[in-house]
């Protein structure tokens, strides 16, 4: 089997310990001979990249394993880019939640005025990715988990049309966890259709591979516990603000019986009760500074004082296993079944071709297939027409330096109730974001 060269970008991220365990879990499956690290800040990479080493050297010294600040040295000679930058790192992704809390608005890393914030930071850094990518191993794919990626995938379809980038999110993987435990089945059982924009879709169909149907059997659950299930099977999802996602996944239902919903649409459908729900003074960043990011350096941390791995534990979860999986079904041909964010061109029919939607593909050496989906229903589709816009314009006011449609996109988004409102926070965004956004005009 041939053996592959991996390099993760955003070294530094508290993914990075569980994809490397993934990858070394998967050896007989997807065998890599180097493995490398890259991120623009060297000295929280090292933290994890000295840990990493250790473990390598005890585990799989077979594979070269280095980490570098160095575009050159990270991107030369690799077969898969796995993405994962924030650009901003978490203080600016408490910003994106505690701005808008503080006008009354929806503060989320992704959704609403968070996720065009982050989203304006995100673009020109993934696109210095890519450019690096294709200068130093121009056969490589990149395989991207960087948020927010609904409008990161809209920047690469108008930027780098050509480029072998795919865009994928974890969570209707983690959802297909639970919902195989609601039915006593494994992830693996089950296949799905499933239509919608990242952070904003809804399951059509979960048979398993005897063409059984178990949406009604899911839905009866899904009406009374939302997605909170008894065990952990979809262990990163499992903060206190995440058991209130999963439960209120029960409301969003509510709404259209027919299909199960992404967890995401609350911040589209309920943006009032979550307004209500938050913490202004302690978001999700807060949580996931004191939980994940202290959790995983401090695992880092202990390796690197004992000088050995067996005091350490680094998870893997469903987060790690999606990106091993696609890299496995594009080296290997294997034509696996998956959700990725992919340029329209038909997939849903009454939908426009030049929208990135997420819609199960069939993926092989030559990237994705999307499946056809079919025509959707009016209320799903304004609902997505809506949101399609808002990103659009984000990526466009990137490119034209324009803050005219950027109030714009702020203004349609369902999240924010007003453009007077819409106005008064992009105003606080761009100075909370002067470093990293384009001067708008
Ligand atoms: P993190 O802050 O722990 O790690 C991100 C790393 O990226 C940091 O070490 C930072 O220094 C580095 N970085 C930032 N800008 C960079 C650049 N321009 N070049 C190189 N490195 C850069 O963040 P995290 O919580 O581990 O999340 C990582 C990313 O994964 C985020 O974008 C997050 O939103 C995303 N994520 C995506 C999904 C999904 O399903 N798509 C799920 C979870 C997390
Ligand atoms: C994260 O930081 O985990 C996110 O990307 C998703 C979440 O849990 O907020």
């Amino acid at each position: 089997m041939k053996k592959h060269s991996i390099l993760i970008a955003g070294g530094g991220s508290t993914f990075t310990p569980g994809i490397v365990m993934m990858l070394l879990d998967n050896m007989d499956r997807f065998p890599i001979d180097s493995l490398k690290l890259y991120d623009n800040d060297e000295e929280r990479q090292a933290k994890l990249g000295r840990a990493l080493k250790i473990v390598l050297t005890e585990k799989a010294p077979q594979i070269e394993f280095e980490y570098t600040t160095d575009p050159e040295k990270a991107f030369t000679n690799v077969d898969f880019v796995f993405a994962h930058i924030r650009s901003g790192k978490y203080r600016m992704r408490e910003l994106d939640e505690k701005i808008p809390l503080a006008h009354n608005v929806v503060g989320q890393e992704t959704c609403g005025p968070g996720g065009i914030a982050y989203g304006m930071r995100s673009i020109g850094d993934i696109v210095e990715l890519i450019d690096f990518m294709e200068k130093y191993s121009p056969n490589a794919w990149m395989l991207n988990y960087s948020n927010p990626a609904a409008i990161v995938a809209e920047a690469c379809r108008v930027l780098r049309p050509n480029s072998k980038i795919l865009n994928i999110c974890d969570m209707p993987v983690g959802t297909l966890r639970r919902m195989s435990q609601i039915v006593g089945l494994t992830p693996e059982d089950l296949e799905v259709k499933y239509f919608g924009l990242n952070h904003f879709g809804w399951w059509t169909s979960v048979k398993d591979h005897k063409g059984h149907e178990y949406l009604p059997e899911i839905r009866d659950y899904v009406a009374e516990h939302g997605y909170l299930t008894k065990v952990e099977v979809d262990t990163q999802h499992m903060d206190a603000s995440w058991q209130a996602t999963h439960k209120k996944a029960k409301d969003l239902l509510a709404i259209d019986p027919r299909f199960l919903p992404n967890t995401y649409l609350k911040y589209y459908l309920y943006p009032d009760y979550v307004v209500e729900e938050s913490d202004p003074n302690y978001t999700r960043a807060n949580e996931v500074m004191d939980g994940r990011e202290k959790n995983v350096f401090s695992a880092a941390k202990r390796i690197v004082d004992a000088g050995t791995s067996s005091v350490g534990e680094f998870n893997i979860d469903s987060h790690a296993s999606f990106i091993v999986d696609l890299a496995r079904a594009i080296a290997f041909n294997t034509h696996e079944r998956m959700l990725l964010i992919v340029p329209n061109n038909g997939a849903i029919s009454n939908f426009d071709d030049d929208a990135m939607v997420e819609v199960p593909c069939i993926v092989g050496n030559d990237g994705p297939e999307p499946l056809a989906q079919g025509n959707i229903p009016m209320f799903q589709r304004g609902m997505m027409y809506e949101q399609v816009t808002v990103e659009k314009l984000a990526v466009q006011a990137w490119i034209e330096h324009d803050y005219q449609k950027l109030w714009q996109a702020l203004s349609l988004s369902k999240t924010v109730p007003s453009a007077q409102v819409a106005k008064e926070l992009l105003d606080d965004l761009v100075e909370a974001n002067k470093e990293f956004w384009p001067e708008l005009k």
